[in-house]
């Protein structure tokens, strides 16, 4: 057993058997929450945002009095907040300053294959990367992190995570300040060791980590000061494999206005809600001057959402600035509706590390897709807990087991909860990027899965060229 010490009081931490069960340190909220800063982009006269990320290897104080060996962007931990436009060309140069090859991959972006970031563009150390595209999609909540076929899970351990927020010109009058009342939450649990280091092995066990530390934007034991009667938080679950049932320690009830891929047709008032590794929420919650409240994740019984763990305290300050009641309605949400007769794809998600029998190999393509094309994707799980991400697409939840979604995930998302021995039908939209050669992902996001082989290819290419793919990729090194 290891035991940490939290600034004089003894706190028995995890086994390290990953069985989540430990019951977790209790927290003071001495620690002012961290917030990302914003990524300036470099000016031009051409209007494109050029932003810079350097990844790097560092040491971060996140437990008081230890050091932290850490990875991050721009900085020794985490990564800088990227802010685009609907109608905006990035461009990206993306430096790679570890000792060893990572990726980035732009999770929940509509891009070209090429610069999608995952394992097919690898950088190497004292390398750059330089990709560049149009943001053309709905305002959302996305995020970025490395991508290294067999390492996602040690590199996003390490600190590689950074949110990426998409606006578009819809008026609707929803907190936006960053930072004041429009907060990114990126929840991220970890083991530590006793002289401070992470510890815990991401490949361990049947899930990876589960760790019983829960930072929350790196920040360990925290706690933020509200100024507004209604704040805005994005929510990214950017753990390993840790599941969160969200949730205020008074049951308050807040509304969910986006999931993943954008914001909804109509805020969902609700009491709790779920999230899995890669999902992202945005909620919007009411505070009363001078008030206190903890958000918290309650044990959901799920095997990797064992435990009950307080997040964040959140302090309302005495006097605060009025804020308008949450819009009726947010955004004209086309639904995506499989046409009759649609492509179903079916897959089988068994153990950890395969897909429909079969392990991820870089060299083979396992479905090629019509660009444009809207199909039904049917993802069964025959065992214990998954979830399933796509890269590229925006998809809806048709049904679990039958069941419809609960009603606050019923809008675009990328990644998905596959519940243990269930089957999730999914309605998938893909894009128009089309390149035979030059594979997205999907797979499972916990990562330890991902990084075991529970990983699949598809290519999107032009329709009625499907049958002339070459499935067969060129061996990387
Ligand atoms: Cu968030 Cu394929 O990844
Ligand atoms: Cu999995």
């Amino acid at each position: 057993l290891t035991v940490v010490a939290l600034s004089g009081l003894a706190a028995a931490c995890g086994s390290g058997s990953g069985s989540g069960a430990a019951s977790p340190p209790k927290l003071e909220f001495r620690n002012p929450l961290r917030i990302p800063p914003l990524l300036q982009p470099r000016p031009g006269k051409d209007g494109v945002r050029r932003f810079e990320l350097t990844m790097q290897a560092g040491r971060t104080q996140i437990l008081a009095g230890k050091q932290t060996p850490t990875w991050g962007f721009n900085g020794t931990f985490l990564g800088p907040t990227l802010r685009a436009r609907r109608g905006d060309k990035v461009q990206m140069t993306v430096r790679n300053r570890l000792p060893e090859v990572s990726t980035v991959h732009w999770h929940g972006m509509r891009l070209p294959a090429r610069m999608d970031g995952g394992p097919h563009q690898p950088i190497q150390p004292g390398a750059e990367w330089t990709p560049h595209w149009t943001i053309d999609q709905p305002a959302a909540t996305s995020w970025y992190h490395p991508h290294p076929h067999g390492s996602t899970a040690r590199h996003v351990y390490r600190g590689l995570a950074g949110m990426f927020i998409l606006d578009d010109d819809l008026d609707l009058e929803l907190p936006a300040e960053y930072g004041v009342d429009d907060i990114p939450l990126i929840l991220q649990d970890k083991e530590f060791a006793e002289d401070g280091s992470f510890g815990g092995d991401p490949l361990k066990g049947t899930f990876g980590i589960l760790g019983d530390h829960i930072l929350v934007n790196g920040t360990h034991d925290p706690h933020l000061t509200v100024t507004t009667e209604r704040v805005r938080f994005r929510v990214l679950n950017g753990s390993n494999a840790r599941m969160y049932r969200l949730t205020f320690a008074d049951k308050r009830r807040f509304h969910v206005i986006a999931n993943d891929a954008g914001l909804l047709a109509a805020p969902v008032e609700v009491e709790a809600i779920e999230l899995t590794p890669g999902e992202r929420a945005e909620i919007v919650v009411a505070f009363a001057p001078g008030e206190q409240v903890v958000l918290r994740s309650a044990d959901n019984g799920v095997d990797i959402g064992e435990g009950d763990f307080d997040l964040l305290k959140l302090v309302a300050a005495a006097k605060l600035k009025p804020a308008p009641a949450v819009p009726a309605r947010l955004a004209a949400l086309a639904p995506i509706t499989p046409p009759a007769g649609a492509k179903v794809r079916r897959f089988k998600l068994g153990g950890h590390d395969s897909i429909n029998g079969q392990e991820m190999d870089m060299t083979r393509i396992d479905e090629v897709v019509p660009a444009g094309a809207v199909e039904i994707w049917e993802i069964e799980n025959t065992v214990y807990s998954h979830n399933f991400h796509i890269h590229e697409v925006a998809f809806q939840v048709l049904d679990v087991d039958g069941s419809a979604p609960p009603v606050y995930s019923r809008g675009h998302k990328d990644t998905v909860y596959v519940p243990a021995k269930s089957v999730v039908r999914l309605a998938v939209q893909f894009g128009h990027f089309t390149d035979p050669t030059s594979p997205y992902m999907y797979h499972c996001h916990l990562l330890r899965h991902e990084d075991s082989g529970m990983m699949g290819q598809f290519v999107l290419v032009k329709p009625g060229t499907e049958s002339q793919v070459n499935r067969t990729l060129p061996g990387h090194g």
